[in-house]
């Protein structure tokens, strides 16, 4: 195993987001938080877990996650000012912060402390991310578990989640074009073909969604949040049986209906973020009529019919891509979210075809402007993420 290089981060200027509150992680708490060290865990899960190392990714240039105490973080994020949050989800604040010793700019989690609520998967966040390292998984640069406080320090990421510039996105705000939304697919399954083929036993990401991917410089895309990771299956097991946990509209059925794991479940969850990728449509949508809220649901019949591809193109593309990569990227996420598991493509297959999707630059200048553009538009969504993510059970 090696370690990787803590690449140096941009302008230290925080800004504010207003994002609302989302406690979607259910509670796995079988230890009061003092008791939960995560170095006591390194040796055991080093010994279980080891990852083929690719020299392309950066070989064993890697340095150890360092650990902090929480003097030197609350100096980093100025007292964790409002002016620094950067957003919340389940596990708690994300803060954008300076770090003094280093200079380095650094996002830093901070686990809610009031509820029970994500001690394993703090532990299992750094004990993955200590492990395993890949251009497109987001660096954990350390942790703190100092007293009751745990937080988590990562790369910082100028350019925010998929989910902001595919769903959330500010007015004024560029959209993603084609050529960028085939960029950000294909380097989130090479994250994914990471975990799954290059980790051994391979590593069930179970968390894959567009707020998990996050956005570098130029749309570099980098999975992150590896609370709920899972170790797959090995010899000649095919499953692992595990308490469902997920989000609501990125799990796979079978998944939710027996427990039983598989890394065909994360292609599910990869096609589901295709989807929406392709058609700019959220996973559920409680704002839409019925037959709609389930972005799958009403995606399947539509795959089937060749005249209605061009009307699940995202409107606000307004017809700026090329029809038979629509087609191509729609077949590929088609396969994905097969109902039986065994019938959708493994992770490498996947990147090999958005590969060579991404390699084909639509040029709007060029080429044919689809009429897509002329669908009627989506309506507004008025109620957010929190409202569609219900975790599952
Ligand atoms: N390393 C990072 N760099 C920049 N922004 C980040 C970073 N990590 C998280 N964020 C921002 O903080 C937000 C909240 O992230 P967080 O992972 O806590 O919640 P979530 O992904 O929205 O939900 P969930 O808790 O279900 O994962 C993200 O949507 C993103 O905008
Ligand atoms: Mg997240």
């Amino acid at each position: 195993m090696g370690w990787m290089m803590i690449p140096c981060s941009g302008n230290s200027n925080c800004k504010a987001k207003t994002k609302k509150k989302r406690k979607n992680k259910i509670e796995l708490q079988d230890k009061p938080l003092d008791q939960i060290k995560p170095t006591s865990g390194f040796s055991k899960t080093s010994s279980i877990l080891s990852v083929k190392e690719d020299p392309k990714d950066g070989g064993s240039d890697h340095i150890a996650a360092q650990t902090f105490v929480f003097r030197e973080l609350a100096a980093a994020t100025r007292n964790f000012r409002s002016e620094c949050l950067l957003g919340e989800g389940g596990f708690g604040r994300v803060y954008k912060g300076r770090l003094e010793s280093t200079n380095q700019v650094v996002a830093i989690k901070q686990l809610d402390r009031d509820g029970l609520q994500g001690n394993r998967e703090f532990l299992v966040e750094v004990l993955m991310l200590s492990l395993l390292h890949h251009p497109n998984l987001v660096n954990l640069i350390g942790y703190c578990a100092d007293g009751d406080q745990r937080l988590l320090v990562y790369e910082y990421m100028p350019l925010g989640s998929l989910d902001d510039h595919l769903h959330d996105v500010l007015p004024g705000k560029r959209r993603l074009d084609w050529n960028t939304r085939m960029k950000i697919a294909t380097g989130a399954a090479k994250g994914l073909e990471y975990l799954h083929d290059k980790a051994s036993p391979p590593v069930i990401y179970r968390d894959l969604k567009c707020s998990n991917i996050l956005l570098g410089e130029g749309y570099h895309p980098k999975l992150s949040d590896f609370g709920l990771a899972k170790l797959g299956p090995v010899g000649d097991n095919t499953h692992v049986s595990t308490r469902v946990m997920g989000t609501y509209g990125y799990c796979a059925p079978e998944y939710a209906m027996t427990g039983q794991l598989t890394l065909k479940s994360d292609v599910y969850s990869f096609g589901v973020v295709l989807l929406e990728i392709i058609t700019g449509r959220t996973a559920i949508d409680n704002t839409r009529g019925a037959g709609e809220q389930n972005l799958v649901a009403w995606a399947r019949p539509l795959f089937n019919d060749r005249k209605k591809l061009s009307q699940m193109a995202d409107p606000t593309l307004q017809g700026q891509y090329p029809q038979r990569g629509l087609y191509q990227a729609l077949a590929v996420a088609a396969m994905c979210v097969q109902e039986q598991p065994n019938m959708r493509p493994v992770i490498a297959d996947v990147v090999t075809a958005l590969t060579y999707l991404a390699s084909q630059k639509y040029d709007h200048e060029t080429e044919p402007v689809q009429s897509s553009r002329l669908a009627p538009c989506t309506p507004p969504r008025t109620k957010r993420d929190s409202e569609r993510k219900a975790q599952l059970r």
